[in-house]
C-alpha cells in the first residue's frame, strides 16, 4: 500500500453496463434506494447473460445502496436466494475464498425454522415475535422500563462484529403485519458527504471495536459450539471483537461511506476519552436523524425482497407491529466481503460523481 501513490485506488472502481437497463425501476429517493416494481430476480438467474445481469445488479445496489423488488419473489427457491447472495459478491471482487455467512449461534438447538420446518446454515430467519421474545430477556435493555425505546439502537451494518462483515445482505418477506414493519437503510455515503471537511479527515483517523461478546456467553449457557468459519478463514472460533475504520472505501465504487461511527454492533471509538467515543457516536446518529433525505424506507408486502450493500449503508427494523398484533418474517442470506479498509486515494460520493457538496 505504501508504494502507491496517493490518486491510485487500492482496487479499480467498476464500471456498470447496460444489461439490467431493460428492468423498469424508480429510484426511491434522489439519494438512496431503488425500486424495482415488476421485475422477477429468477428471469435475471435465468438469462442466457446471467452473469452480467447480476454483476450490474450489484454495481446498482452499490451505487444506490439499498434495492427493492416489489413483485412477489415466492418462485424463488432458498438455494436461489443463496446463489444470487454469493454471486453479488464474486461478481464484483469479492476474495476468492470467501462466501456466505454462517450466524455464530447456529448451532443452538431453539433456532427458529424456515416454513418449511427447516433450518439452513447460510439462512437467518427473521421473526418479530422471536425478536420480541429476545428483548424481554435483556433486562436493563435501554427503555426497556418506564420509558420509551430509543429506536436510535437499532441501526446497525450486518455482521460488523466479524473481521470480515457482510457485503450484500439479502431479505425476503413471508408474512408481513397489516401495518409497520418497514426497515430504513441510511446512505452512509451521504453522511459522509455531510460531514465539514476538517470533520472527515478527523473521522478517517479513527477506528471503532466491535464487540459482541453475548455469542460467547450464549453458546457457553446452551452447551453448543460455536458455528467456525463463518463465511471467510478470517471468521473463526470467538473472534467477536474487530477494529474496523469509521471512515470506509466501498471497493465497488470507490467512494467513501461511514462505517463503524454507531450502531447496535459499534462498542468503542478507539484511542479516544470515554466521554469523547460517546460524544462521537452521539454525534453520528445526530447526522442520521437530522439528514432523514439520506434515508429510504421499505414498507414490506408479501413475497417482497430488499438487497443492500452493508459497506455504504446502515439499517434499521421498526419494532412496531405488536401495535396491530401482525407477524413478520422473512428470510436473509448475507455474503461476506473483504476485510475493511479506508484507501486515502479514494473521494466521497459528490466528489466522485462531480456533484455539488451538498
Ligand atoms: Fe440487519
Amino acid at each position: 500500500m505504501g508504494s502507491l501513490s496517493l490518486n491510485k485506488l487500492i482496487r479499480e472502481p467498476l464500471k456498470r453496463g447496460s444489461s439490467i437497463d431493460h428492468l423498469e425501476y424508480v429510484d426511491s429517493t434522489p439519494i438512496i434506494g431503488r425500486e424495482y416494481p415488476t421485475a422477477k430476480l429468477k428471469d435475471v438467474i435465468q438469462a442466457p447473460n446471467a452473469d452480467e445481469q447480476l454483476r450490474d445488479l450489484a454495481i446498482t445496489i452499490c451505487e444506490r445502496g439499498v434495492v427493492f423488488f416489489r413483485a412477489p419473489q415466492d418462485d424463488l427457491s432458498i438455494e436461489e436466494q443463496k446463489y444470487i447472495t454469493d454471486m453479488l459478491g464474486k461478481l464484483t471482487g469479492r476474495p476468492a475464498e470467501h462466501g456466505l455467512h454462517v450466524h455464530p449461534l447456529y448451532n443452538d438447538p431453539n433456532n427458529l425454522p424456515m416454513a418449511d420446518g427447516t433450518t439452513d446454515r447460510n439462512i437467518y430467519v427473521i421473526n418479530s415475535e422471536a425478536a420480541k421474545k429476545l428483548y424481554a430477556t435483556m433486562k436493563n435493555r435501554p427503555g426497556s422500563g418506564d420509558e420509551p425505546r430509543d429506536l436510535g439502537r437499532e441501526w446497525h451494518s450486518d455482521s460488523l462484529f466479524e473481521n470480515c462483515p457482510s457485503d450484500f445482505s439479502f431479505l425476503r418477506m413471508q408474512d408481513t403485519p397489516p401495518a409497520g414493519g418497514d426497515t430504513l437503510w441510511v446512505s452512509g455515503y451521504e453522511l459522509y458527504d455531510r460531514l465539514s471537511p476538517p470533520f472527515q479527515k478527523f473521522l478517517e483517523g479513527l477506528t471503532a471495536t466491535c464487540a459482541q461478546p453475548v455469542f460467547e456467553s450464549a453458546c457457553k449457557a446452551g452447551g453448543y459450539e460455536v458455528t467456525s468459519p463463518r463465511g471467510s478463514p478470517l471468521n473463526v472460533d470467538y473472534e467477536f471483537s474487530p477494529s474496523h475504520p469509521v471512515i470506509r472505501t466501498h471497493p465497488v465504487t470507490g467512494w467513501k461511506s461511514v462505517f463503524a461511527g454507531v450502531g447496535l454492533h459499534v462498542s468503542r471509538i478507539n484511542d479516544v476519552y470515554s466521554y469523547e467515543d460517546y460524544m462521537i457516536r452521539d454525534y453520528i446518529m445526530r447526522l442520521i436523524t437530522r439528514n432523514h433525505d439520506c434515508v429510504a424506507r421499505m414498507h414490506w408486502t408479501r413475497g417482497a425482497c430488499a438487497i443492500w450493500s452493508n459497506i455504504c449503508t446502515l439499517h434499521a427494523a421498526t419494532p412496531d407491529t405488536h401495535l396491530v398484533g401482525g407477524i413478520r418474517t422473512g428470510v436473509r442470506a448475507s455474503g461476506i466481503g473483504e476485510k475493511p479498509y479506508l484507501d486515502p486515494a479514494s473521494t466521497g460520493r459528490r466528489e466522485g460523481l462531480g456533484l455539488q457538496r451538498f
